[in-house]
């Protein structure tokens, strides 16, 4: 079997347990590449006053990683600027919060060239390189440009924005280009998918055959949508450890009797946090008799703290969480606990499970993992009630959830009333079928699914299938 090489912005620590907002991708990869075995490459999360590309490496749990610290510059330009401003808001649809700035433009190409140096020499002939996410989009194309002729695939963890989007981006062309110089390319969704061929073929003038091959000029990639999933075994016995039960306790122990209704997200615009408050805040004035049996725990770690717009969404819900508590709460009861901080897994999947509710609603998210995980969590004899928006990549695996428009307040407050009213023998219906696609599409059946396309092995249509 061939090693993996596995290069993204954000390589996370090597712990089970480790507390933290790692975010998605980082703890999908963790995963991965405990099955498979190989080096994880990417940003040390430090700063230096001059780049020596010096790597760093560790071993643990299986995996190693190799890390690189980058200047302030390029943290200002490429991760703060780029990446985060120009980049994440454009492919969540926030055109209004995008940012355009040549010197971005200019971080981001000296970071993805300073990775390209870096990691070259780590790289063995049969190793298959596998690059994640929008910070690193033009990277392949740099490897190629030193040599690499390893398999080479790209994975895009966000969604790929319609081309009418896109073209607002002053270097859409060059940054669409870069990534035929990958042999895969994939995403969660058919939604994605579509998206990006659309592009290729109005935009670029391009053409796509029946395997999913895109082809601009005398170049071509694959194209395959592969839905990340989660370690659901390892998520579902950690709902089952003595922290998971201790936090569940905890959380009943301080409820007496009331419903949980829970939410678990980065402190970020795309997840819709001001939008399911107000969502709340509804079903609370829609519903005075109820008010008292129900809380909202909102986990919601800082994220990307440097960038405005999250500096902007944070003083906004810290505002909205306290009016809405001054108006509702009573000497015995506030209708929100609003929590800036990471839990270990363990006991994430603890709170999980004692949640009668689970708000995920994000108004576009690549995938999110914190709906599988919610229903990973849950116990089967009395499972709770997943709310999640359409406008999440989750949504076309998990159609049995209460799926609502995430901008209507109104359609949040009724769905929050029918999941309190939802008989347990629905609950259990619609929990089966989730939970089927959960452990059937778990992280290394995406992981598979994936490497199998860029090994070469079969691809049948869009979606590459497992030989
Ligand atoms: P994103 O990748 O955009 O952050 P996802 O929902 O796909 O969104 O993934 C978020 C991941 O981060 C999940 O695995 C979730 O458990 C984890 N996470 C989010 N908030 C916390 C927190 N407060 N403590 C621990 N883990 C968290
Ligand atoms: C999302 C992105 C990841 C990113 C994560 C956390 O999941 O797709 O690439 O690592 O958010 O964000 P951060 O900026 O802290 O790495």
């Amino acid at each position: 079997m061939s090693r993996l090489v596995v290069i993204s912005n954000r390589v996370a620590v090597p712990t089970a347990d480790a507390a933290g907002n790692q975010g998605g991708l980082a703890v999908a990869l963790l995963s991965a590449l405990r099955e498979n075995g190989g080096i994880w490459f990417g940003w040390s999360g430090e700063t230096t006053p001059e780049f020596t590309g010096d790597i760093r490496t560790t071993q643990g749990g299986g995996v190693t990683t190799a890390t690189i610290d980058l200047e302030e510059q390029d943290i200002d330009e490429y991760y703060n600027g780029y990446a985060n401003r120009t980049l994440w808001p454009l492919f969540h649809y926030r055109i209004d919060l995008t940012e355009f700035e040549r010197d971005f433009e200019g971080g981001y190409r000296r970071v993805n060239e300073r990775f390209a140096d870096t990691v070259m020499p780590l790289v063995e002939d049969d190793d298959l390189v596998w690059v994640h996410d929008y910070h690193l989009i033009p990277l392949g194309r740099e490897l190629r440009r030193r040599g690499m002729k390893n398999r080479l695939g790209f994975f895009l963890h966000t969604p790929w924005p319609p081309a009418r989007l896109l073209t607002s981006l002053p270097s859409h062309h060059k940054l669409v280009e870069s990534m035929f110089a990958y042999d895969v390319v994939g995403f969660h969704t058919e939604d994605w998918l579509d998206s990006f061929r659309r592009y290729v073929v109005d935009i670029m003038g391009g053409t796509i055959d029946e395997d999913g091959c895109a082809t601009v000029g005398d170049r071509t990639v694959r194209t395959i949508v592969a839905p990340i999933g989660i370690d659901t075994a390892e998520f579902e016995a950690a709902a089952a450890s003595p922290e998971a039960r201790f936090a569940h306790d905890r959380m009943h122990m301080s409820s007496t009797g009331r419903s949980l209704i829970v939410g678990v997200d980065r402190l970020d615009y795309s997840k819709g946090l001001r939008e399911r408050l107000l969502g709340y805040e509804r079903f609370l004035a829609n519903n005075p008799d109820r008010r008292a049996l129900v809380y909202l725990l909102q986990i919601a770690p800082p994220s990307r703290a440097d960038v405005d717009t999250y500096q902007e969404i944070r003083s906004d819900l810290d505002a909205l969480s306290g009016r809405i508590n001054g108006e509702y709460a009573d000497i015995d009861w506030v209708p929100i606990r609003y929590v800036n901080r990471g839990y270990p897994r363990s006991e994430l999947a603890g709170i999980y499970r004692a949640a009668r509710i689970a708000l995920v609603t994000p108004l576009r998210d690549g995938m999110n993992l914190v709906a599988k995980e919610y229903v990973a969590a849950q116990d089967p004899e009395d499972p709770g009630v997943l709310i999640l928006s359409s406008f999440a990549g989750a949504a076309a695996q998990l159609k049995e959830a209460v799926l609502i428009n995430p901008y209507s307040a109104e359609d949040m407050a009724d769905a929050i009333t029918a999941a309190l009213e939802m008989p347990r023998a629905e609950r259990i219906r619609r929990w089966q079928a989730m939970i089927e696609n959960v452990r059937a599409e778990d992280v290394f059946w995406w992981c598979r699914l994936f490497l199998d396309a860029l090994e070469g092995r079969e691809v049948v249509g869009d979606t590459a299938q497992i030989g």
